[in-house]
């Protein structure tokens, strides 16, 4: 990840970076090869570059798109115990995921809460209605199939830049 998309992350994301919600995403696999915290630091990263290659580079957009991708599945947490199959965890983990968003940040934001909630489309026929939402959606596809072919999203280096303490 470059200097100048961990430097975008830090600017509008340090409230749940920060979080000791957002730091126990690591302790969960996800997609086989990675863990739910490094997949959710490698669709924010996607996602600003998606941002910045579409020209949409203003603070109001980058806030909306990093809070969203970096909260996108956080619900998704102890899914083994909460959700009874995969298709009740398609349904339930973005509602789950907008709770977190706004247990973590105490902001509730309608543009970041519908693009949590719909980050699953096509899988889940919810459309997202704003374009942080459909860049969210782009970006967690390109993540999950690099992913599910062993491509580690994020470097211990990211890792350690990224979580610096409170
Ligand atoms: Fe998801
Ligand atoms: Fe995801």
């Amino acid at each position: 990840m470059d200097y100048l998309t961990r430097h975008t992350i830090l600017k509008y994301g340090r409230s749940v970076l920060c979080s000791e919600e957002f730091r126990s995403t690591f302790s969960q696999v996800h997609h086989y090869s990675t863990t739910v915290g490094d997949h959710l630091l490698g669709v924010t990263a996607e996602a600003v570059k998606q941002c910045r290659a579409r020209g949409l580079t203003d603070d109001d957009t980058l806030k909306t798109v990093v809070l969203a991708a970096l909260c996108h599945d956080i619900g998704i947490m102890g899914r083994q115990k909460k959700y009874r199959n995969d298709a009740e965890c398609l349904i339930r983990h973005p509602l789950d995921s907008v709770r977190a968003y706004i247990r973590i940040t105490g902001e509730a934001d309608e543009r970041v809460i519908d693009s949590i909630k719909c980050h699953m489309f096509p899988l889940k026929p919810a459309v997202p209605k704003y374009k942080a939402g459909w860049i969210l959606t782009v970006a967690d596809k390109i993540c999950s199939v690099n992913e599910k072919f062993g491509k580690s999203p994020v470097t211990e280096e990211d890792r350690k830049e990224l979580l610096i303490p409170g």
